[in-house]
């Protein structure tokens, strides 16, 4: 008897961990063997360069339902994404549900699909910040509380799970999609029109991204994050690829150091071409840690706290907390040359998707 596999993917971050395993569905042959799977986009994320641009690039295939949610408070899109995807599973039922990462899309259908007694696949579970004024962390939470097989990134993650209470034979420690994709286009990363343009070098410039409401909400916080990071790196410039939450904030402000050059939220290959040939990265995202960590380029990561302590502890990642007055010390020492090199945490070795794959085989 046939088989569906449906896979979610609502935004951003979650692109880059769905297209591995959907190669992966073709190599191990799974339509052959009756394994369908539905590709089903919840709209979260709708702007060409937040969704359609990735699709394009990673070659994922169009997805086969969109449920067009769009923009909204987190109740409002959680509501429609439920509803929606109800909906579609009501029509047809699928036989297992594949969720990636922490966004409310994650979240959103792994609920629809348990009450509907359709078992869940959360890729990326148990990843704990333990700080639940972030909503990634209770996406996470409420995720892994119903999740029936967990796909690990690390071993820190099988224990946190193991502490929850989760079985042993739930958890599969296969490593991070996330990284298969980084591993598989390192070779075609591009150069965007902003290297020529601000005549960019290796190594002299750094990439900045934020879109945490703690660091962007507040204008005057965030005047005094760009006027650090300005100030200190200068005469480098400083590459800020903006998400449509700070942009709002961002042209509020003052002041606009000349040395900060905006651009808009940028297509995969020519992101990490600019974090590849970077002196260092500015962030407050927890996938961009990961793939500094892998491209050992030293990361500055404006929070309290990561879901991902993996990238501190084995890769080049610093924990800088919320206060841009902690900025200057580690820019500096990563200008002068004194920074760690790191090392690629444990099974990030762009084979997850083959494993999950096999894995999926036998569970389905
Ligand atoms: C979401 C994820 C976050 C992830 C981030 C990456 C959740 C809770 N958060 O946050 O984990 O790191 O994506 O980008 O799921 N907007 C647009 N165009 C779009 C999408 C959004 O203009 O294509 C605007 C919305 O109108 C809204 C803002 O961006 O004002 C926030 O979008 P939303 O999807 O709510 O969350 P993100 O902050 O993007």
């Amino acid at each position: 008897m046939s088989k569906l596999i449906d896979i979610i993917a609502g935004a951003r971050p979650n692109f880059m961990k769905i297209a591995p395993i959907i190669d992966a569905f073709k190599s191990h042959h799974f339509e052959q063997k009756g394994i369908n799977f539905r590709l089903i986009h919840t709209g979260q994320h709708y702007d060409k360069n937040m969704s359609e641009t990735f699709f394009d690039e990673l070659g994922i295939p169009h997805p086969d339902i969109n449920l067009q949610v769009g923009s909204g408070t987190q109740a409002e899109q959680t509501a429609k994404i439920m509803v929606a995807y109800e909906q579609i599973l009501l029509e047809k039922p699928s036989n297992l549900c594949i969720v990636v990462g922490d966004v409310t899309s994650t979240m959103a259908c792994s609920i629809a699909a348990r009450k509907l007694h359709i078992d869940v696949a959360h890729i990326e579970g148990g990843i704990r910040s333990y700080d639940e004024t972030m909503p990634e962390e209770i996406n996470r939470k409420v995720t892994d509380a119903i999740t029936n097989y967990f796909f690990t990134t690390s071993e820190v993650a099988n224990q946190n799970l193991r502490r929850e209470g989760i079985k042993e034979e739930k958890i599969f420690f296969v490593g991070n999609t996330m990284i298969d994709t980084l591993l598989k286009n390192i070779t075609r990363l591009k150069q965007p029109k902003i290297w020529a343009e601000n005549g960019l070098k290796e190594q002299a410039y750094i990439v900045m991204t934020l879109h945490r409401p703690a660091n962007v909400d507040d204008p005057a916080n965030l005047l005094h994050l760009v006027k650090i990071v300005s100030e200190t790196v200068a005469p480098n410039k400083i590459i800020f690829p903006i998400h449509p939450r700070t942009r709002k904030v961002y042209e509020s402000l003052d002041l606009q150091p000349e040395n900060i050059i905006l651009s808009e939220p940028m297509g995969y290959l020519e992101f990490n071409y600019l974090v590849k040939n970077a002196k260092v990265v500015i962030t407050d995202s927890g996938g961009i840690t990961e793939e500094t960590t892998v491209m050992k380029v030293p990361c500055l990561t404006l929070r309290d706290s990561t879901e991902r302590p993996e990238t501190c502890t084995v890769g080049t990642n610093q924990l800088i907390g919320t206060d841009p007055n902690k900025l200057i010390e580690p820019l500096k020492d990563i200008f002068a040359g004194n920074w760690k090199k790191g090392e690629i945490p444990e099974l990030w070795d762009g084979n997850t998707a083959d494993r999950i794959a096999e894995i999926l085989e036998r569970i389905v």
